[in-house]
């Protein structure tokens, strides 16, 4: 009988699931020494989308947080979780990135790497766990779980097999949706476990409510390491709470170790850190929901698809949504709903409802996967909606990153060029995200301020009007105001154009950012030319022209927010 091993998930997974993966580094300083002495396998604080929002949200060096963790942590591993070939972004980079961003997240400071691939396709994971194995780093190699005709015991032990040549250090099965029964849990670990001889981590969320019971099947059936939150943010779309599992297996054959004492002081921390964040943790959210099981979405993409469709002012067409999510899975061949393909099935369940039609609007990622640049869909993709994508192209068969040309020097140049390098991460930083990355490196960006709990959604309900429209000199421009506290800041003023008083108006379908304007005023275009790029959900849009004439004037500068029907440009 063997002691269970408890990764703690509070400072990634646990508050990207509840609350937008918002929290900030200075509020997890206090913590990270207590739970540095806790006793527990790992700590999994980096990764997912924290480089993101760091960036994005937070006005934060997400390089910098690493550094702290590893400074303050004596005992305790960190854990950050890699996407394969797509490291911390949302598609393939080149394989000399790949190499740079391993070597640099070792050296400054993770220790465990947890790489998984979206679709289950191993050459996508190869050589970051390659790169990770030759630094000294422990590879924890993983399964992403999910529930279709395609995915069967047989096939998750043959990838798990495979993961163990590769030599990583143990194995993960990933229930990112926690859609994992405790029957299935508990004859997964058991399969495993008869032809892999390394620990197993089973990581699941307790969307479903089934998480501590499949936990406690997977310990029957031998697993080793189990992940969990810290109670303040655990339950609803996140892990189970780390304090109920280790109580739960005390004094077992199965007891963690760790000693219930050893969190007081830290839970309360952890309380008062949630009730700042409550703004931000949607009631949904934290409820349990059955109907995942139908649905299949991941606890991070629910509190993701809840704030993209509060940015479009559409919340009320979450059900609908909901329902359409597992129909373009399947058409789209069964992923697995994990980051990447979670935003692309998401995205365009989104648009599909959103616009009205489905497949009409398909943003580039979409169009990309389906020709393949993602790896190999677990089954075919239908044939129908093949066609609607891409038309007759036929999609790759090879590794994707073997059509990408190396890219870092290229990056770097760009990067110099915009003098945008304080250190040779801002180089990554800038190849990742190379639309958000330029203004946050020159510190153009401020934090996104916190709500004081609750008291916005006051406001809202006590009639206070917060969106207005200002006229001045004829001109009309939108206002958005946020009360902070006791002030107003204005978040978002913008010029807004009509477009029913512009001939030949192209508008922005959705809320978002256009990202490159492709056409000047004067330029003659076709039907159906890109003339911009919108991203919006983080995915890049074509925006095309609906007829065929000469620009007569574009509205949007790039890097412009825009509402939808925001005119981009007037054709004549
Ligand atoms: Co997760």
């Amino acid at each position: 009988m063997k002691s269970i091993k408890i990764t703690d998930t509070t400072f990634r997974d646990a508050h990207q699931s509840l609350a937008a993966t918002r929290m900030r580094t200075r509020h997890m300083i206090p913590l990270i020494e207590k739970m540095d002495d806790v006793g527990f396998f790992s700590l999994e604080v980096w990764g997912g989308a924290t480089f993101d929002s760091c960036i994005r949200y937070l006005n934060e060096d997400p390089w910098d947080r690493i550094r702290i963790f590893k400074k303050y942590l004596k005992n305790t591993p960190t854990q950050m979780l890699l996407r394969g070939q797509n490291l911390v972004g949302y598609k393939h980079y080149s394989d000399d990135i790949v190499e740079k961003f391993v070597e640099k997240s070792f050296e400054n400071g993770v220790d465990i790497f947890r790489i998984f691939d979206a679709l289950n396709d191993i050459r996508n994971m190869g050589l970051s766990i390659k790169v990770a194995k030759r630094i000294g780093a422990h590879v924890q190699g993983t399964i992403c779980y999910t529930i279709s005709p395609v995915h069967t015991t047989e096939k998750f032990v043959e990838m798990a097999k495979q993961l163990e040549e590769l030599e990583c250090d143990s194995l993960c099965i990933k229930d990112m949706a926690g859609l994992i029964s405790p029957s299935a849990a508990y004859e997964l670990v058991n399969a495993l476990k008869k032809e892999i001889s390394i620990p197993i981590a089973l990581h699941s969320h307790c969307t479903s409510g089934m998480a501590p019971i499949s936990y406690y099947a997977a310990v029957k059936a031998g697993v080793d390491i189990l992940d969990t939150a810290m109670s303040p943010f655990s339950w609803g779309t996140s892990q189970p709470p780390t304090e109920t599992i280790v109580a739960a297996l005390k004094g077992t054959a199965h007891d963690t170790g760790i000693k219930q004492e050893s969190f007081r002081g830290i839970t309360e921390i952890f309380r008062e850190i949630r009730t700042k964040y409550s703004a931000l943790i949607d009631e949904r959210s934290q409820m349990i929901d059955t109907n995942v099981l139908l649905y299949q979405i991941p606890g991070g993409m629910i509190s993701n698809l809840i704030s993209q469709l509060r940015e479009q002012n559409a919340l009320d067409r979450f059900e609908d949504v909901l329902k359409e999510i597992p129909k373009v899975r399947e058409e789209l061949g069964y992923p697995p709903l994990v980051t990447p393909t979670s935003q692309i099935v998401g995205t365009q369940a989104v648009m599909n409802v959103l616009v009205g039609e489905r497949y009409k609007v398909v943003p580039q990622e979409i169009k990309d996967y389906v020709k393949g640049l993602y790896g190999r869909p677990p089954a075919p993709i239908k044939e129908e909606i093949k066609l609607k994508i891409i038309g007759d192209e036929e999609p790759i068969i090879i590794r994707p990153a073997d059509l990408i040309p190396p890219m870092l020097h290229l990056m770097e140049e760009e990067a110099r060029k915009l003098g945008i390098v304080r250190q040779e991460e801002d180089i990554l930083t800038y190849a990742l995200y190379p639309s958000i990355a330029p203004r946050f490196l020159k510190g153009e960006f401020i934090e996104e301020p916190l709500k004081p709990s609750g008291e916005e959604e006051k406001d809202r309900e006590k009639g206070i009007p917060t969106e207005f429209k200002v006229e001045i000199d004829d001109e009309e421009f939108f206002v958005r105001v946020k009360p902070l506290g006791g002030f107003v800041d204005v978040v978002e003023a913008k010029h807004e154009e009509k477009a029913e008083k512009i001939e030949g108006a192209i508008v922005s379908p959705m809320q978002g950012m256009i990202v490159k304007i492709k056409v000047n005023e004067g330029d003659m275009v076709k039907k159906d030319d890109v003339v911009a790029l919108l991203e919006a959900m983080k995915m890049q849009n074509d925006i095309v022209a609906i007829r065929s004439g000469k620009v007569k004037k574009v509205f949007i500068s790039e890097g412009d927010s825009v509402a939808a029907g925001d005119v981009i440009i007037a054709v004549k």
